[in-house]
């Protein structure tokens, strides 16, 4: 099968088709912000990769890496794929392999939402679900599981999207031209989520050779490695430390991160991400998954460095719906404490507000009072 295949049309002409799913993956919209970006400079659109048939920027990768074992030879039929996955991944790759005949097996980590261990165990996949509190090196994490399965599984294909190249050449050759053409060459800035790092550095690398001054913003949560990293060249396991957004940051360093690429990595709190997360819902009804918050609340921390002829790209890269037990849910948010008490951003706004209306009565009361 062709990668990137277009609609199948009958002999008549009449009848337009894909051949199979895999041909619906990637061409997702890039759609423009209006409400919750009404304040931004420029012109802010979002890559919403949750137009994806597995609702997540995470099915491109996956077609694209096991074709690529498939041509290479390190897949064959019958064999088992195995992959390290934060949920998202591994409901692509089970759909990949559900369609091309594979068995697929997938260790989690424990804080991987109910709703996506259901999704991939729905999806015909094997789930081993490991502690998230333990070293990457430890035998117990879910690397080091995926790892061991792997040796002891005859015929297996360990994905390793976090070292296998092909992370970030399957954007390289899908999201980098998309946003390209989408934009028409105007894009100035690309914002990114990074965890393998593929998704952010396979359309930098694009968008760079297509555009040297295109801004490269990585988004990094709090407790992740990477910005360090990236700052210093220090792998710091002091910065390790327990976050609620899912999929994004990094206690390891992947191969797919390409630290040379990026100009900013800006870090974002998990409660900020997720009122922006719910904002995003219910102004402009994009109903994105919580680092789609993450990358929208980035936005918001570089807004000083935007100028009203800047276009951003901002990639979303998951649906909402795996997030209804989170973000989306109110018991949820106030144990996090994440309600109930003012989001910090919001009361900025509200005083920057209340300091508007302020100087527009003063300067009204000056013109009465003078008679200007
Ligand atoms: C929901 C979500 N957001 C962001 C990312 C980060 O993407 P990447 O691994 O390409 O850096 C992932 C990756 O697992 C993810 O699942």
């Amino acid at each position: 099968m062709d990668f990137w295949q277009t609609p199948c049309k009958s002999k008549n002409g009449n009848v337009m088709y894909y051949e199979n799913v895999l041909a619906a993956i990637g061409k997702t919209p890039l759609i423009k912000l209006n409400k919750i970006a009404k304040d931004l400079p420029g012109l802010i659109l979002a890559k919403v990769e949750a137009f994806n048939p597995g609702q997540s920027a995470k099915d491109r990768i996956a077609l694209y890496m096991i074709e690529q074992a498939e041509k290479t030879g390190k897949l064959r039929p019958g064999s088992t794929v195995i992959e390290a996955t934060s949920g998202n991944t591994g409901y692509s790759i089970a759909m990949v392999c559900g369609i091309k005949g594979y068995k697929c097996i997938l260790t989690v980590t424990s804080k991987a939402s109910a709703e996506k261990i259901s999704l991939l165990r729905s999806m015909g996949a094997e789930v081993v679900v490991c502690p998230v509190e333990v070293d990457p090196e430890d035998p117990r994490s879910y690397y080091m599981r995926a790892e061991q399965i792997a040796r002891e599984t005859p015929g297996a294909f360990y994905l390793a999207q976090n070292f296998n190249l092909d992370n970030a050449n399957a954007h390289y050759h899908t999201t980098g031209p998309e946003i390209w053409e989408q934009t028409e060459g105007r894009v100035t800035h690309y914002i990114c989520c990074a965890g393998t790092g593929g998704t952010l550095s396979g359309t930098a690398r694009y968008l760079k050779e297509k555009n040297p001054d295109v801004q490269i913003i990585g988004v990094d949560a709090y407790g992740s490695v990477l910005k360090k990293y990236w700052e210093t060249g220090v792998y710091d396991k002091g910065e390790i430390r327990p976050y609620k957004i899912e999929g994004l940051g990094k206690n390891i360093i992947p191969d797919n991160m390409a630290f040379d690429l990026v100009d900013d990595f800006v870090k974002v709190t998990d409660r900020a991400s997720a009122h922006r997360c719910r904002q995003l819902a219910r102004l402009e009804g994009l109903f994105v998954g919580y680092s789609s918050g993450a990358a929208m609340q980035c936005v918001f921390q570089i807004k000083d460095r935007l100028k009203p002829d800047d276009v951003v790209a901002v990639l979303f890269p998951d649906h909402g719906s795996r997030y209804l037990g989170k973000v989306y849910n109110d018991e949820w948010m106030k144990q996090q404490g994440f309600l109930g008490v003012q989001h910090p951003t919001s009361q900025y706004d509200n005083i920057k507000r209340a300091y508007k209306s302020y100087r527009i009565k003063y300067q009204r009361y000056l013109r009465q009072t003078l008679g200007l």
